[in-house]
């Protein structure tokens, strides 16, 4: 295992989810039964990756820190950076720079949801590379909404577009990139686009155009879920409500992810299960003790 970093991208001013998050971080609010930052905190953590750097907008930064504290009480390490406008999800390789102070890194965006049995190896592969970037494309209904994958007759990708048009193909770029140290001094040399961002898509150009990115298929046995709509967040909450309830497991629960990779002890898992009391999420933190 290479030693890389998380980042995860919770800027954002989150008015496609108006009147919500006029008051709210979008990434705070609740998919089902816990704040949607928890789902891609645990995917990071599914990649064995312990110190994050979460980037939120100056205002929200201090609910972040009462919902999610510095990372001990789950064995890892928070460090917390402002982005003052959002500028593009590029930018977060400048603003975390300082951070990586030079690993690689794995960024993850804070409303993208990851589901799927074969996901731990999926990352561990992405995790291996230590040359170069993995990123993965998810075949959708509406990839004129995505950063979209352009393929050759052979398959292998020759582009990717942001929110293109006409789109080149049904696989969009998901929000999750597995970057080498490189990733910063590239983000220095993006410029922003028509739309004023520092684009996701120009930094992973970069890396393309030198032979450098593999893009993975995530197929049909995942689930990537974001929540760019209501009715998106709603869909979320609901496939995590069927899924718990069907098989009494959680998703997304980084407190039981901390104990089965053995981040912390019984004797933390039980003082997090306290602090639910009687609710059905303490039970099940209670219930991995036995
Ligand atoms: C961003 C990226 C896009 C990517 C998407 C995944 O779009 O720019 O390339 O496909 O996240 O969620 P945004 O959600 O900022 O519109």
């Amino acid at each position: 295992m290479t030693m890389r970093k998380g980042i995860i991208l919770a800027g954002g001013s989150g008015t496609r989810l108006y009147p919500i998050t006029i008051g709210l971080s979008k990434q705070l609010i609740p998919i089902y039964n816990k704040p949607m930052i928890y789902y891609p905190i645990s995917t990071l953590m599914m990649a064995g990756i312990r110190e994050i750097c979460i980037i939120t907008t100056p205002h929200d930064q201090e609910q972040f820190k009462r919902s999610l504290g510095d990372g001990s009480q789950w064995g890892m390490d928070f460090t917390y950076v402002v982005q003052p406008s959002p500028d593009g999800l590029a930018q977060a390789y400048l603003l975390a720079e300082e951070f990586l102070a030079g690993a690689s890194s794995a960024m993850v965006l804070g409303d993208n949801v990851f589901f799927g049995h074969g996901l731990p190896d999926l990352l561990a592969a992405a995790d291996e590379k230590a040359t170069g970037g993995t990123v993965f494309g998810y075949h959708v209904a509406d990839p004129e909404r995505y950063g979209v994958v352009a393929f050759d007759e052979t398959g292998k990708a020759t582009a990717i577009i942001e929110k293109p048009e006409v789109p080149p193909s049904n696989f969009a770029v998901t929000g999750l990139y597995f970057l080498d140290n490189t990733a910063s001094e590239r983000a220095r040399a993006v410029v922003p686009s028509p739309r004023g961002e520092l684009e996701i898509t120009t930094l992973l150009e970069t890396y393309l155009e030198e032979g450098l990115l593999d893009v993975q298929t995530m197929g049909r046995g995942f689930a990537w879920l974001d929540m760019g709509t209501h009715a998106s967040m709603l869909d979320a909450g609901n496939f995590v409500r069927t899924l718990e309830e069907r098989q009494e497991l959680q998703i997304g629960s980084i407190d039981e992810i901390a104990f089965r990779k053995g981040w912390i002890d019984d004797e933390a898992l039980a003082r997090r299960a306290a602090m639910f009391g009687k609710n059905t999420y303490g039970a099940y933190l209670k219930s991995l003790l036995k």
